[in-house]
């Protein structure tokens, strides 16, 4: 098994799992020095493309921004969203999760369930394809924002379903937007770690959009916390630049090459 899976596996039960989500070098580079999981997210599709919903990413979309992101990471796993239509039937995902590991060199890739493709995990993980499941609010497969398993009802039906995912072989599951019990009994009930995202403390860990929580992409659902107003301190550089150009305060002596390479 991955060494990194292991040490992912290793914190259940005894410290929380950290993750986001990066696009790029960057920010990766940043993030790798803190968490313990970087997630490519199709939620790409809506923070950088300003698509409506995530289903019109493409994989070839999502091999780009891996790849960059690929070269910011030393530490942390690397795990990469299959898009929706990448997965739709057994040879497709098979093909399509050995691509994206081989193109990208990622660690992982994470599926959405839609009650029924645990068949699909089963065959990548025998094909040594490591892969993290995700229930609740699936943006593939779902229309509508709410929070699951608020009856007894339905989070019985949750917890059968996170229940077949690990038994198809999942590392780790994601959970969105579930009720604090349901996280609370899906987490006590599996072996394998659950990434809570709006789904309270009560998960093994937790995951965000980094746009989200950096104030970049406009998005603020009551269960991100903006931990810094980046697109006003983005704002007030681009303004102070734009007087410095106008007035003729930039560039400056210090800023001539004086003969030296530039970066690019
Ligand atoms: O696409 C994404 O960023 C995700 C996380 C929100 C879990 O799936």
């Amino acid at each position: 098994m991955n060494k990194k899976i292991k040490k992912i596996l290793a914190k259940k039960n005894k410290t929380k799992i950290v993750s986001l989500t990066a696009y790029s070098k960057n920010i990766a580079k940043i993030l790798d020095k803190y968490v313990d999981i970087v997630l490519v997210g199709d939620s790409m599709a809506n923070v950088l493309y300003a698509h409506k919903n995530t289903h019109r990413i493409s994989l070839e979309n999502i091999i780009q921004h891996t790849s960059s992101v690929k070269k910011g990471i030393k530490n942390s796993l690397l795990v990469v969203d299959m898009p929706k239509g990448s997965y739709d039937n057994l040879k497709i995902a098979r093909n399509n999760a050995k691509l994206l590991i081989k193109k990208t060199g990622c660690d992982a890739v994470k599926i959405e369930s839609n009650k029924n493709n645990f068949k699909i995990i089963k065959l990548l993980t025998k094909n040594k394809i490591p892969v993290m499941g995700h229930i609740g609010y699936t943006p593939q497969f779902k229309k509508k924002f709410k929070v699951e398993g608020v009856t007894k009802f339905e989070t019985m039906k949750l917890l059968k379903e996170a229940k077949q995912i690990q038994e198809a072989g999942a590392f780790s599951i994601v959970l969105e937007c579930l009720s604090p019990k349901s996280a609370k009994l899906i987490t006590n009930e599996l072996n394998i770690p659950t990434i809570g995202i709006g789904s309270s403390t009560l998960c093994d860990g937790q995951i965000l959009v980094t746009d989200d929580m950096l104030g970049l992409s406009g998005f603020y659902p009551k269960f991100v916390k903006k931990y810094v107003n980046l697109n006003r301190i983005i704002e007030n550089a681009v303004k102070k630049y734009t007087k410095e150009v106008k007035l003729n305060k930039f560039p400056t002596i210090n800023n001539f090459l004086n003969g030296k390479r530039n970066r690019r």
